[in-house]
C-alpha cells in the first residue's frame, strides 16, 4: 500500500480498521489533559476496562463465600488456571494439555530448567542469544553454577557480526552444530527484547534438538504478538509474561507451555508443590506426587486468583478477537510507523537508524530506533508531550504499536510530535 503522511490519511486507516472498535476498551492514561500515545504496550500493556469486573468478581465471591469459594464460586477457585487451557492454547499453538500459568516468567524459566537443563559431564552447554535479557542471562549463569559448572565454559552466547544489529538464523545454526555433542540447552528469546527481531523458532528448535538437547523459549515478547505454533514446532518448553501485549497488569502471572511428549515422562526431575498433583486426589493429603498429566504437573501452589482474574479477561478478550486479526494490524500499523519514522527523518534531515529487521517475517509488533545525535532530552520532551515511548541508553526508543489499542492516527500525530522536538532542539 502506498502510505501517506497526512492526519486525512491515517483517518482514512482508521476508519477501515476492524479492531479499532477495541481502542476504547482499555483506559489510557492522560497528560496536560490529553489521552497519551501509548508506545510501551511491550512493557506494560494497558489495562482493558473489562477487567474491573473480573477483579471485582473474586473480591466479591471472597466476601460472600470466604474458604467456600474454592469450590462455590462461580468460578471457582481451584482449578481457576483450566479456564485458560482453551483460550491460551490458541493463542500459543499448543494443545489445552500443553498450557498453564503459575508463578512469574524467571521463576518458571527456573523451574523449567529443573526438568529441562539436566547437565552432565560431557553434555552441559546452553546456547542462548548475545544480550538477552538481564534476567535470562542471571537465570542462564545461575543455574549453570548451581550444577556444579562454569558459566564461562558452559554458556554460548550467539554473536551478532560486527556492524550488524541482529543474528542471523545461519550464525545460530551454525552455533549449534559446533557446540554438537556437548550441547544440553537452547534457551533463547523468541523475540530479542531490544531489537524486536523475531527468531525463526520452528528451526532453530529443529537444529537443537537434532543436537541432542532441549530446545526452550522466553516468550516475554512473543505472546499475544506473534503466531506461535509451538505444539507443531515440538518445542520441548516455553515460559511468557503476561503483562506485556496481554495486558493482565504490573508483573502479573506467567504461563507456560510443556509439550505433550513430555506429559507422561515421570522421571523427569521437577520441583513439586501440591497444585501439580492430581486433582482429583490433591485433598486427600497422600503423602506420595503423583502429577497432572499435562503442563498443569508443573505447577507448585495454589492459584493466586487475583492475579489470574485480569489475566482471564485478557486472554478471553484475545479469544474474541483471534492471533489472525491482531496480526494483520499488527503488520500494517507497524509498516506505517516505520514509514512516517522515514519521512519525518527525511524532513528534519535526521540520522535515524531502524535497528529492528524489515523483513515482515522477522519483526513483529516494534521498532526500535536509533536516533543518532539526540540525546535524552528528546525523550523528555516526548514524554511530556503525550508521547509514552522507552527509552534504552545510549539513545534508542522503542516503539510497539500495539493493534489492540493504537491507532493510524496515534502514528501520524506521533510524526508530528517528533518532528517538533527534533526541530527545537536544533534552533
Ligand atoms: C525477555 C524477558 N525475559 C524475562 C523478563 C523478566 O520477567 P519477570 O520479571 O516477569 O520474571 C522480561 C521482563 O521484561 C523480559 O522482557
Amino acid at each position: 500500500m502506498d502510505f501517506q503522511n497526512t492526519r486525512e490519511f491515517a483517518q482514512q486507516l482508521d476508519a477501515k480498521d476492524k479492531l479499532a472498535k477495541y481502542r476504547d476498551e482499555f483506559i489510557f492514561p492522560h497528560v496536560n489533559g490529553k489521552q497519551v500515545i501509548y508506545f510501551t504496550g511491550n512493557s506494560l500493556g494497558l489495562q482493558p476496562k473489562r477487567t474491573k469486573a473480573y477483579v471485582d468478581e473474586v473480591m466479591d465471591d471472597w466476601a460472600k463465600l470466604a474458604v467456600e469459594g474454592h469450590f462455590y464460586a462461580d468460578k471457582p477457585w481451584w482449578d481457576y488456571q483450566e479456564r485458560f487451557a482453551a483460550p491460551l492454547s490458541k493463542i500459543v499453538g499448543a494443545l489445552p494439555s500443553e498450557v498453564t500459568v503459575m508463578n512469574t516468567l524467571t521463576v518458571n524459566l527456573h523451574l523449567l530448567m529443573v526438568s529441562f537443563y539436566r547437565p552432565i559431564k560431557k553434555r552441559y552447554k546452553i546456547i542462548c542469544e548475545e544480550k538477552a535479557f538481564p534476567s535470562d542471562q542471571y537465570m542462564i549463569q545461575t543455574q549453570v553454577k548451581f550444577h556444579g559448572f562454569d558459566p564461562a565454559d558452559a554458556i554460548v552466547e550467539i554473536k551478532r557480526r560486527k556492524g550488524e544489529h541482529n543474528i542471523r538464523l545461519e550464525d545460530v545454526l551454525a552455533t549449534i552444530d559446533q557446540v554438537g555433542d556437548e550441547l544440553a540447552l537452547v534457551l533463547i528469546g523468541g523475540v530479542n527484547y531490544y531489537t524486536g527481531q523475531v527468531f525463526d523458532m520452528k528451526t532453530i528448535t529443529k537444529a537443537g534438538q537434532a543436537a541432542g538437547a532441549y530446545v526452550g523459549w522466553d516468550l516475554a515478547h512473543a505472546a499475544g504478538n506473534i503466531a506461535l505454533e509451538l505444539h507443531d514446532w515440538n518445542v520441548d518448553f516455553a515460559a511468557w509474561c503476561s503483562y506485556k501485549y496481554m495486558n493482565s497488569g504490573p508483573g502479573n502471572a506467567s504461563g507456560c507451555f510443556v509439550h505433550e511428549m513430555h506429559h507422561n515422562d515421570l522421571d523427569l526431575p521437577r520441583f513439586a508443590g501440591w497444585w501439580g498433583h492430581n486433582k482429583e486426589r490433591r485433598f486427600l493429603m497422600e503423602p506420595q506426587f503423583n502429577p497432572v498429566r499435562g503442563a498443569d504437573g508443573w505447577q507448585v501452589s495454589n492459584l493466586p486468583i487475583l492475579s489470574l482474574a485480569p489475566y482471564l479477561a485478557s486472554v478471553e478478550m484475545f479469544d474474541e478477537v483471534g492471533m489472525p486479526a491482531l496480526i494483520q494490524k499488527r503488520d500494517q500499523i507497524t509498516s506505517y510507523l516505520e514509514f512516517i519514522l522515514h519521512e519525518i527523518d527525511h524532513e528534519v534531515h535526521g540520522n535515524f537508524e531502524i535497528l529492528t529487521p524489515t523483513e515482515p517475517a522477522e519483526r513483529a509488533c516494534q521498532l526500535s530506533v536509533f536516533l543518532h545525535g539526540e540525546g535524552r532530552a528528546l525523550f523528555d520532551y516526548l514524554m511530556k508531550a503525550g508521547v509514552i515511548v522507552d527509552w534504552r541508553e545510549p539513545n534508542v526508543i522503542r516503539l510497539a504499536p500495539v493493534p489492540f489499542y493504537c491507532s493510524y492516527e496515534d502514528m501520524y500525530e506521533f510524526g508530528q510530535v517528533l518532528k517538533a522536538g527534533i526541530l527545537s532542539h536544533k534552533k
